[in-house]
């Protein structure tokens, strides 16, 4: 008996194991040119075709359904200024529109800021009309004006309803909510790359975090919105799958590798600017640039690689960073919560002291940081290790309460953590950053677990909500259908006691996979069965 249950253990172990090697699975390893056989080139050459006439099409696509016209699109709120007091908005038009104008009102019941019937449209007793800033830019598809204006002097927690255009013609009426200058319940969404495939299948993710969490104050995207950052017809994509939820809650961006345009680069610049109150221009600096469908990691940006010249006029985004980052570094404050932006592209040394300073300095009673390239990789075979060793000491002496990442197409969480509980396993810190890799666009890559993720996923669009709620931050993970994925609280102790309390194990989707607790149950159910059949025996 004892010689059959070892070999139903032995069985079981190598079904376990078996199992494990196949969720792990080798990616099938790619043939060098020289090794392909005459009909696999010929076949390669036959997808490559087929994928450049796929793409020709959906260029010619781009150029119906997004080309810019007279009337306002890609409308846009973000912040360039304090949240509590001030609200900026981005647009588009084509380059007939060449003045900016924004209006603004309290919002009320009806239509009092636009008196419908009277004389004088908008009312000026209650309407007020801002001069904007006008932009020309020429990408790949299309010669457009971008044009800003920022809204100043606002009251805190009070409602507005604004509009932009040219003075003639002008977006709908949007609405939106200035926070309080004061700390209270914030709430938040944050979603990794989008990048592909995004109004096909990114535009649900949006869609669904929104109708989860309507009065959010504001999205941040931490990077990869699109695939080329130089394609305004992929920039299209993504406003089209935001749509007007973009008019009415604040982004807050950060640029990803993909955002930066050392690859697949259009010409930029005007040939023959139009006449008119046009400011500004994106020059065509990047020609020869290698082409590729990604960087590659821990390599040094190409010197010419830039941020892409769509970034800043379609966001006007704080100039707080430092010397040559601003807009893609920044941070802002916003009801007791400092959030920062910074750019894990480029210059990362440069940024410490900067970003130092940004943390030591800090009144809020919470810190949100969010960048592109993870400092924990969650991806099969990647790591940002000179992003690491710059900024992870930083955050370890300053310990931000939650680091939102991008870029590994997987997900992974944190518990509380500092570099020294990782390596030494033992000590247990009662402060610490919970860092967050999240993917909610349809790319994945392979998911490689590590000892530090409490929980993890692969092949799966994710959106996070987040609240923050006095000493409380409940934060929430979705899958694209809305189903909790991974969901914990962080608590803050009594001043001067550590950061935040350990998060709870999730309620649902933690690292733990079925096969391993179906397996683990399965063990020692066979231990009892053995040990009464040797009982028996003996007896
Ligand atoms: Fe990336």
């Amino acid at each position: 008996m004892r010689t059959r249950c070892r070999a139903a253990f032995a069985l079981l172990l190598a079904l376990l194991m078996a199992s494990g090697v196949s969720t792990l699975a080798q990616e099938p390893t790619e043939k060098k040119s020289s090794e392909l056989t005459a009909d696999e080139k010929a076949q390669l050459a036959k997808e490559k075709q087929s994928a450049a006439a796929a793409q020709k099409k959906l260029e010619a696509t781009w150029k119906t359904i997004y080309r810019p016209t007279h009337v306002p699109d890609r409308v846009i709120l973000t912040w360039n200024g304090d949240p509590a007091t001030s609200q900026a908005v981005t647009w588009r038009t084509d380059t007939t529109a060449t003045k900016a104008v924004g209006q603004i009102a309290l919002s009320e019941g009806g239509t009092a800021h636009d008196s419908l019937g009277a004389k004088v449209r908008p009312n000026p007793d209650k309407t007020k009309t801002v001069p904007g800033k006008t932009e020309f830019v020429k990408s790949d598809l299309f010669e457009a004006h971008y044009h800003s204006v920022s809204f100043a002097e606002l009251k805190p927690a009070t409602k507005y309803v604004y509009r932009v255009g040219d003075g003639a013609t002008w977006s709908e009426w949007y609405e939106f909510r200035t926070p309080s200058d004061k700390p209270e319940p914030l709430s938040f969404m944050y979603f990794g790359d989008a990048q592909n495939e995004i109004r096909s299948h990114w535009s649900r993710v949006i869609r669904g975090a929104y109708s989860d969490m309507p009065k959010a104050q504001f999205m941040i995207h931490a990077g990869d919105l699109i695939n080329r950052g130089t394609a305004d017809g992929e920039w299209g994509e993504w406003h089209h799958a935001a749509g007007w939820i973009n008019g009415s809650i604040p982004s807050v961006p950060t640029p990803g590798n993909h955002e930066y345009s050392g690859f697949a680069l259009p010409k930029f610049g005007p040939k023959d600017p139009p006449k008119g109150e046009v400011k500004g221009e994106a020059k065509d600096e990047a020609k020869g640039e290698p082409k590729a469908d990604e960087p590659k990691e821990g390599k040094k940006v190409a010197p010419k690689s830039r941020l892409s010249p769509l970034w800043k006029p379609q966001f006007t985004l704080p100039e707080n960073g430092p010397a040559g980052l601003e807009e893609s570094a920044y941070y802002f404050d916003i009801q007791g919560v400092r959030v920062i932006s910074l750019n894990s592209n480029e210059r990362q040394d440069e940024q410490v002291p900067w970003m130092e300073k940004v943390l030591k300095d800090n009144p809020n009673k919470w810190t949100v940081v969010t960048f592109h390239h993870p400092i924990y990789s969650t991806a099969k075979g990647r790591d940002n290790k000179k992003l690491r060793e710059a900024w992870r000491p930083v955050f370890d002496k300053y310990t931000p309460d939650i680091v939102l990442t991008g870029h590994d197409h997987t997900y992974g969480r944190s518990g509380i953590m500092r570099e020294d509980n990782l390596l030494t396993g033992a000590r247990v810190h009662e402060r610490g950053t919970v860092y967050v890799v999240s993917v909610s666009g349809p790319k994945f890559y392979k998911l490689e677990k590590e000892d530090w993720m409490v929980s993890s996923a692969a092949d799966t669009q994710l959106y996070q909500l987040i609240r923050i709620d006095g000493d409380t931050l409940h934060y929430e993970a979705r899958t694209a259908n809305g189903t909790i994925f991974d969901t914990f609280d962080l608590n803050k102790k009594p001043k001067g006691e550590g950061a935040a309390a350990a998060p709870p194990v999730p309620e649902s989707g933690g690292a733990l996979p079925v096969w391993v607790a179906l397996g683990a149950f399965a063990v020692v159910a066979l231990v009892v069965l053995c040990r009464r059949f040797v009982i028996r025996a003996a007896a």
